[in-house]
């Protein structure tokens, strides 16, 4: 039972009470207890009625790279930042032209992904450089603000995210990648050697992994390596990629600390290189 639930029962009590003394208690003092407890408890009842506002500080959007498959889950990211972290929707509208500001319907479509960028970190760069600007320039009551710089503050992950939204919501192909989403920087001690590491790789993955090469029944790891950790990736490959699956079997015997080591350098040596998609 809910606290309210246990106070509208007491209430009722409370009233059921005062109910029944006025009907059978003659004696005047009681009654007009009786009276007076019925109406506060018919009040109390009334004001539980109430539907009660909870007051919850605004969800932060958790930016899980390691979740991120596709353009459509980062362009739902950038969905989710566009209505919350980014505030773009306090001055933005889309498809509506009562906002204060432009309405970004088909913004996508309109300016480049680099211009997109522009727009959202050197705000008062470009203004009207704007190639597809039509009538005379109209005039604001707001500012665009830097969107990578405090209060709003997004990171590099973050603009890409919005960017895919609004690519993807003017209809237009996504150009953000993926593998452009960079995972949380952290400190990564590289204690293996990635001579070795190869052979180990030759040796155990390259049965069904490529990387940076496009072959037929194998996956790539590039671009899974462009979203995930030392430690992240290390859980990948000590569990089963599908459920019930046996590729990885073994692995946490087969492959000695050392190995484990000089394949990672081997791995992150080719994410440090890899030419930019
Ligand atoms: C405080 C209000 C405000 C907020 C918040 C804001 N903007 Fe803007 N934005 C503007 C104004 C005003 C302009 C017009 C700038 C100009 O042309 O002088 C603009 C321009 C733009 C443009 C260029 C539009 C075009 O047609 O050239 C884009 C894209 C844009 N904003 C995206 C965003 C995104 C994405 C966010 C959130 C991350 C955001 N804005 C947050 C006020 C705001
Ligand atoms: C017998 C085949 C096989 C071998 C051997 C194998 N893997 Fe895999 N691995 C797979 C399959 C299948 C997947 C799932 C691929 C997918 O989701 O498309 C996978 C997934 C992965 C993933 C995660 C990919 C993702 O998209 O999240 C990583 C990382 C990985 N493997 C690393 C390795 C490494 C490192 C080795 C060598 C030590 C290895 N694998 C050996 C079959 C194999």
């Amino acid at each position: 039972m809910t606290e309210v639930q246990l106070l509208q029962v007491i209430g009722l009590t409370v009233v059921g009470v005062g109910a029944s003394l006025l009907l059978f208690v003659k004696a005047r003092f009681i009654r007009v207890v009786a009276f007076v407890s019925m109406v506060l408890g018919a009040f109390s009842l009334v004001a539980l009625g109430v539907p009660q506002m909870a007051s919850l500080p605004p969800a932060v959007e958790k930016f899980d790279v390691a979740s991120i498959k596709d353009k459509k889950d980062l362009a739902a990211i950038g969905q989710k930042i566009f209505f919350g972290k980014g505030q773009c929707a306090l001055c933005h509208t889309i498809g509506s032209s009562e906002g204060r500001c432009p309405d970004l319907k088909g913004v996508g479509a309109k300016l480049t992904r680099q211009f997109l960028y522009e727009s959202l970190t050197q705000p008062q760069a470009y203004v009207y450089m704007d190639y597809q600007h039509v009538g005379p320039p109209k005039f604001f009551p707001a500012k665009m603000p830097y969107i990578n710089k405090k209060p709003i503050g997004l990171n590099k992950n973050e603009i890409y995210a919005v960017i895919a939204f609004l690519q993807s919501m003017s209809g237009e192909e996504i150009t953000v990648d993926p593998s452009e989403i960079e995972a949380p920087y952290d400190v990564v001690l590289v204690i293996g050697d990635k001579a070795g590491g190869q052979k180990v790789f030759r040796a155990l993955c390259a049965k069904c992994h490529t990387v940076g090469v496009a072959e037929k029944g194998k996956t790539d790891l590039l671009p899974v390596l462009g979203r995930q950790t030392d430690p992240g990736l290390r859980r990948l490959v000590l569990s089963e990629p599908k459920l019930g699956s046996k590729d990885h079997q073994g692995f946490d015997r087969k492959l000695a600390l050392k190995d484990f080591d000089d394949l990672m350098a081997y791995l992150m040596d080719a994410k440090a290189t890899a030419k930019p998609l």
